[in-house]
């Protein structure tokens, strides 16, 4: 069962604000990141042992794809598209891999285009593989 972290719940953070305006998130909002490249959304996830973890990020994005680099610890370790997913509340999530090590870990969503990220609703961290 992996753990979830939302967007809304700190250590968290939000370069932009937290709403509730789109229906079918988890929790009580999303990260509505600025439209703007970096502003991103953060998150703080613990590990009992280092190795790779799988990563699903939940999202909605009612325009066209919008990229971002995955950075772990200040490394980037991956780009995403988040692609539309049709409107603003059809929320989808993606799945990717990511090296975590033993105890606190930092993922970043950083996005690098000028429209900034996609509604972002939690991450989900699973099992070290
Ligand atoms: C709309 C939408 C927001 C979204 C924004 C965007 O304003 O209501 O939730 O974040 O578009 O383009 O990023
Ligand atoms: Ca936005």
């Amino acid at each position: 069962e992996p753990d979830r972290f939302e967007a809304e719940t700190a250590p968290a953070t939000c370069e932009g604000s937290i709403d509730s305006n789109h229906a079918g998130y988890s929790g009580t909002g999303f990260c509505n990141g600025d439209n703007a490249v970096g502003s991103a959304a953060q998150f703080t996830v613990p590990a009992a042992e280092g190795g790779t973890a799988t990563l699903d990020v939940r999202f909605a994005n009612g325009a066209g794809a919008r990229p971002a680099n995955v950075i772990v610890n200040g490394t980037t370790v991956d780009t995403v598209s988040f692609e539309s997913t049709g409107s603003w509340t059809t929320w989808s999530t993606t799945s990717l891999t990511v090296p975590l090590n033993a105890g606190g870990n930092t993922i970043r969503l950083d996005p690098t285009t000028a429209t900034g990220l996609p509604n972002v609703d939690y991450i989900a961290v699973g099992p070290n593989a």
